[in-house]
């Protein structure tokens, strides 16, 4: 039996995240809400991710969740670059680990799947989301990519360690690098996402994929999943948020920001980190 959407009220009444449930296939669907931003991933949006994917984690009613962006355009186009402007290295390092502590880490680490559903673009903390998911699928309009570096900036979510173990380190450092978008027949060849469907079919997918679940035993699930989590050695997180932190006390973040608002191209310096000395730090 399929539910209607129920809009999360949370405390600033913001309503970034509705969500429904179908007991027959025993999956809860989440929605992000915020189509005029393309869904861009602000504060509000974490609280609200953290908060139904607690309810979803202890409901025992269903045995999987997917995840998707309101809207034909988007899944997630990043974190929200407005919120940046303010933001020193330091409230930077906090963005990096308490997102990552309440929602990417925690997707990667719930008892049960959680799919993707890449109904747009997934970009910067947008593609991140759907590599912290178990599975992805998406649409043949979906765009995916990590443009982090072309503002200033590198991927704060998870994604320089997650991309280069679902796709191989020289996809990876191609994407991060370049910060290029793929589409989603490229995406599927490289290994990025498990399937590639038309637009109009990209739930019914989501939904064929969760009904598989419900033969499997939800403990098995549990510890497959941390099974495979534990099969990669995850020291370089801590190094992400740090870095990250780093590049906002840089006038080339500044300027990569600034561009990105004004709608002009970025006209960026030779980089002032001294390399030896960050070498050393991360031994
Ligand atoms: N943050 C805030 N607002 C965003 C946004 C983002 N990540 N992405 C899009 N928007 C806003 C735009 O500013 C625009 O708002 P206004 O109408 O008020 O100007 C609205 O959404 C529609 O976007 P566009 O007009 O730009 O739409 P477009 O079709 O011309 O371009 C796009 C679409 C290529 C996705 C372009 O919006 C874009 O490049 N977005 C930014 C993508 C990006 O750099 N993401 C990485 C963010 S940094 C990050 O995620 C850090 C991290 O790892 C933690």
């Amino acid at each position: 039996m399929e539910q209607a959407w129920e809009s999360l009220n949370n405390f600033k009444n913001q309503q970034t995240i509705c969500y429904k449930y179908d007991l027959d296939l025993k999956v809860g669907i989440i929605k992000i809400q915020r189509p005029k931003h393309l869904n861009a991933l602000n504060k509000y949006v974490i609280l609200d991710l953290e908060y139904i994917l607690d309810h979803m984690e202890k409901d025992t009613s269903i045995r999987s969740i997917i995840i998707t962006g309101e809207g034909e355009k988007a899944f997630v186009a990043g974190a929200d670059i407005k919120e940046f402007q303010k933001f020193d290295d330091n409230e930077a390092y906090t963005l990096s680990k308490l997102g990552k502590e309440k929602v990417f880490n925690k997707i990667e680490q719930l008892n049960k799947p959680v799919i993707a559903a890449i109904n747009g673009y997934a970009l910067g903390g947008g593609l991140e989301l759907a590599l912290s998911c178990h599975i992805r699928v998406a649409s043949e309009n979906a765009q995916l990519g990590l443009p982090e570096c072309t503002i200033g900036l590198l991927p704060g979510y998870g994604g320089t360690q997650r991309l280069p173990k679902i796709i191989g380190m020289g996809h990876a450092m191609e994407m991060i690098l370049t910060g290029k978008m793929i589409d989603s027949f490229e995406a599927h060849r490289i290994g990025l996402v498990n399937y590639n469907v038309p637009s109009e079919k990209l739930l019914t997918k989501c939904l064929e994929i969760a009904k598989s679940f419900i033969k499997t035993s939800p403990d098995s699930l549990l510890l497959a999943i941390n099974s495979i989590n534990n099969s990669f050695f995850n020291k370089g997180d801590k190094i992400e948020s740090q870095n990250f932190a780093k590049l906002f006390k840089t006038q080339n973040f500044k300027e990569g920001v600034a561009a990105f608002l004004e709608k002009r191209k970025a006209n960026y310096k030779a980089s002032s980190i001294n390399n030896s000395q960050r070498r050393e730090q991360n031994k």
